[in-house]
């Protein structure tokens, strides 16, 4: 076998550090595990000001140039470490010295534009003073999608960097970071990469899209996603770029961080359980309704739980659709999540109307997030889209079934049969987008629920799955080996 790449991985997110959604989580995970086997990886973040405030970075000796030709430009790099991986975060004037990553509550940032093209120009700089570059340069989603283009037109030319192949990561199609043509100026880019062949779209910029066409192979987070993104349904405007390079395209589900989400040794829950024993889920139950203030739900029914941004992809308003019926039903229902304001409101207003049976969190809070996983019967996941969903297969480990709408890597990570199937499903599907097959979903779950045989069944089939990152390295490995050779037959 070939020796192992050195990776250098680009994200805006990596979990403890900067998390706001599943990207911080598989990058709080994918790195260690690919250190576990004998990897070397470091991971590349912005500096943002909370980062920098939680400790552990130290600056790296003296302010560094840019290499793309702003002389005025200058990039303080900090280093730290996390579970074998080394971390640096790049600092470029005081573009992350904000309290968001990518905007507060007046809405996005106007100079994300400028803010994400800085950080790709810093990480690149840096790398190209801090001894022999990576051969694996693993892009992570718009906001570090400017790499795989600067390198392909500026750098790929020079010998230190001739060995050296990019991977782009598609987490979430939904965000391309298309920005005005007037930002390309901040890119660092040659002119004429302001073209069909490279960021340009429809007259703007696009940084997701140069990722996607200069980098030498793309991932996405499942393989249904991988597929669903050449589709006009789910392409989001880019489904001809990406069916272009669907030769070089592969979907890697994404996996989990047991050290980080198992019910056997989480410090945030009220007990401790596991598949052997789950006495400690009905302690986690009751700890979860009196946190919440639950105290209706008399006709005994799944306790159902959302943890989710508040997004249009997210199907909340399939949820509010149905929210009615459900308590109608004698459910209770905890929503823990933040997002849109619009939805963010009418979540308020029901719990405010109905605050025995109904709960909601407008909090981004991580131990809640395990609380809720661990104190609900029923995970409510009816997304629009889904390109992986780490949600999920959290539920599933915490004896926690989800129903979820049979789209992306939901599709593929829940086991549901039409008559439900005691040794292998793991939750519940539905597949049309609209509030009436979701409230059937619920009604289906609901039934299972009055047989606690089958239910525990159901649970124990759940707990035995195993996502762990460790079975999924090697694919990422072979993606690499992918890169490496296109890389190589490009010369
Ligand atoms: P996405 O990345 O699209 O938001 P995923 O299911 O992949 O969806 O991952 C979501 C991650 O964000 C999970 O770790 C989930 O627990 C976390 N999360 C979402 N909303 C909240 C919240 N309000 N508080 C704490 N954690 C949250
Ligand atoms: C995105 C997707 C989600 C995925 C996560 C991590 O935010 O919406 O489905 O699990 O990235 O890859």
């Amino acid at each position: 076998m070939s020796p192992k790449p050195r990776v250098a991985m680009v994200s805006s997110e990596m979990y403890p550090f900067a998390k706001s959604g599943g990207l911080g989580d598989v990058l709080g995970a994918l790195p260690p595990a690919l250190a576990r086997q004998g990897v070397e990886v470091s991971v590349f973040l912005p500096a943002y000001k909370s980062l920098l405030q939680k400790g552990g970075f130290a600056p790296l000796n003296g302010d560094l140039p840019d290499a793309f030709g702003a002389p005025e430009v200058r990039y303080t790099v900090f280093k730290g470490r996390f579970d074998g991986a080394q971390v640096y975060a790049v600092r470029s004037g005081d573009l992350f010295d904000r309290e968001g990553f990518y905007g507060d509550d007046g809405g996005e940032y106007p100079d994300n534009a400028l803010r994400f093209s800085r950080f790709c120009r810093g990480v690149l700089s840096a790398l190209g003073q801090m001894g022999s570059p990576p051969e694996i340069l693993h892009c992570h989603d718009w906001q570090s999608a400017l790499v795989p283009a600067l390198l392909k037109t500026r750098l790929g030319g020079s010998p230190a960097w001739a060995r050296t192949a990019s991977v782009m990561t598609i987490h979430n199609l939904g965000y391309q970071g298309r920005y005005a043509s007037d930002d390309f100026q901040h890119t660092g880019l040659p002119p004429e990469a302001f073209g069909i062949d490279g960021v340009e779209y429809y007259g703007d910029l696009n940084l997701l899209k140069g990722g996607i066409v200069c980098a030498e192979v793309v991932s996405t987070v499942s393989e249904s996603y991988a597929q669903e993104i050449q589709t006009a349904e789910q392409g989001n405007g880019l489904e001809g770029v990406i069916a272009s390079r669907a030769g070089d395209l592969l979907g890697i589900m994404n996996g989990v961080d047991y050290a980080v989400w198992d019910p056997a040794k989480d410090p945030c829950l009220a007990a401790s359980y596991s598949r052997e024993d789950m006495e400690g889920k009905a302690a986690c139950r009751r700890a979860l309704r009196t946190e919440m203030g639950l105290k209706g739900g008399g006709r005994g029914g799944p306790l159902c739980v959302m943890v989710s941004r508040l997004a249009s992809q997210k199907g909340v308003e399939l949820l509010m659709a149905t929210l009615e019926d459900l308590l109608w039903m004698g459910l209770e229902v905890a929503v823990l999540g933040t997002g849109e304001v619009a939805y963010e409101t009418s979540l308020r207003r029901a719990a405010e109307r109905h605050h025995k049976q109904m709960a909601f969190r407008g909090l981004f809070n991580e131990r809640l997030a395990h609380l809720f996983f661990a104190g609900g019967d029923l995970l409510l996941m009816p997304s629009r889209y889904e390109p992986a969903g780490l949600n999920q297969l959290y539920a599933m480990r915490y004896g926690t079934l989800p129903l979820v709408r049979t789209v992306g890597g939901l599709a593929s990570s829940v086991i549901a049969h039409k008559e439900i199937d005691l040794e292998r499903d793991t939750g519940f599907q539905f597949q049309g987008f609209n509030p009436a097959e979701l409230l059937w979903g619920v009604v289906r779950a609901c039934r299972a629920f009055e047989d606690k045989e089958a239910w525990r069944r159901l649970v124990w089939n759940a707990m035995s799955q195993d996502f762990s990152w460790d079975r999924i390295v090697p694919r990422y490995l072979e993606l690499y080996e992918g890169a490496l050779a296109r890389r190589a037959a490009r010369g």
